[in-house]
């Protein structure tokens, strides 16, 4: 399976913040947002990444991440000129994709919690079909929600209702069979102008390919909307390291614990870096190295 992470956007609800820069490159905590969701889809066990965002900004990107080879993988980029909306990821993506199953992540979606690795390599393992995920929210208006029907059989996925028909909202996280491309390709574009995730996950909805994954209390999935959102996941990020001394998101760490990268290449990347997360780096090769 391949990976795909949608870094595009003009980010208008973070000005001035992100009036020069992308926003997903802005630091949550000690990193670069970006990191946040390349770690989903490594410890999914992606190793080849496509990153698209704007003329603009893909440039920053590339100079962040490089080819992947300090992390075992492969990152290629592309350009989406216009924001046409999350399945044109798809179509941006299409010689990347080639004839492979593929993972959509937003470069802004956060993802913390115990149990998560099984959950993403059970995904990442399907041959046809597509999962989503569900997770509850108090306020669902904002997000593509699911309708279940008495015995908790998905009925639809509704794009910003203005009635929510559960609390259950789907995060930007998304795992398809090689038809996403075709399906993508026929999407015809929301009121909003966009071809639509939802749209998407509707097709393969009525398709009977569609399953919906739930995730429960005690997981995190965090927004960056907004500077108060941007703030609480940093706030989170630094109490979770601070109190486990473990990192969340540490890309290098995870490359090194599914043996992508040798403990040379790890201590290497460690000096680098005069800073905690440096001494992490250090800290992960001599103690918890295979
Ligand atoms: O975060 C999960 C939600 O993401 C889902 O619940 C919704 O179903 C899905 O439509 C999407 O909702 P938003 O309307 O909040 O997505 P937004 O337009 O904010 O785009 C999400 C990120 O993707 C954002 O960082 C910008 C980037 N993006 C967006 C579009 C439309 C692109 O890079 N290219 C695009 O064409």
């Amino acid at each position: 399976m391949k990976g795909i992470i949608l870094a595009g956007g003009t980010a208008t609800r973070l000005f001035p913040a992100t009036q020069a820069i992308s926003k997903q490159i802005l630091p949550v905590y000690d990193k670069p947002m970006i990191y946040y969701p390349l770690s989903t889809l490594m410890l999914a066990g992606i190793r080849e990444v496509l990153v698209i965002s704007t003329p603009r900004d893909l440039p920053q990107f590339r100079e962040l991440l490089g080819d992947g080879s300090a992390l075992g993988m492969r990152f290629e980029y592309s350009v989406q000129d216009k924001p046409r909306g999350l399945a044109d990821a798809f179509l941006v993506g299409e010689a990347f994709i080639a004839k492979d199953s593929v993972a959509l992540v937003l470069g802004d979606n956060i993802f913390y919690g115990q149990g998560f690795s099984a959950m993403l390599e059970r995904a990442a393992s399907l041959v046809t079909g597509a999962t989503i995920f569900g997770y509850p929210v108090k306020d669902a208006r904002a997000y593509g929600v699911v309708e279940f029907d008495a015995s908790g059989k998905v009925l639809s996925i509704e794009e910003k209702p203005a009635n929510p028909k559960s609390n259950y909202a789907v995060p930007g996280l998304y795992f398809y069979d090689r038809e996403v491309v075709e399906i993508a390709r026929s999407v015809k574009p929301s009121a909003r102008g966009e071809i639509e995730i939802t749209s998407v996950n509707n097709e393969y909805l009525r398709r009977k390919a569609l399953q919906v994954e739930l995730f429960g209390r005690g997981f995190a999935w965090l927004d960056t909307g907004n500077p108060g959102d941007l703030l609480e996941a940093a706030n989170f990020v630094e109490t979770v390291q601070r109190r486990q001394g473990l990192y969340i998101a540490c890309i290098e760490e995870i490359a090194f614990h599914k043996g992508w990268i040798d403990r040379a290449r790890l201590l290497s990347t460690a000096s680098t870096m005069k800073t905690e997360y440096g001494e992490y780096l250090s800290f992960i090769a001599e103690n918890k190295g295979p």
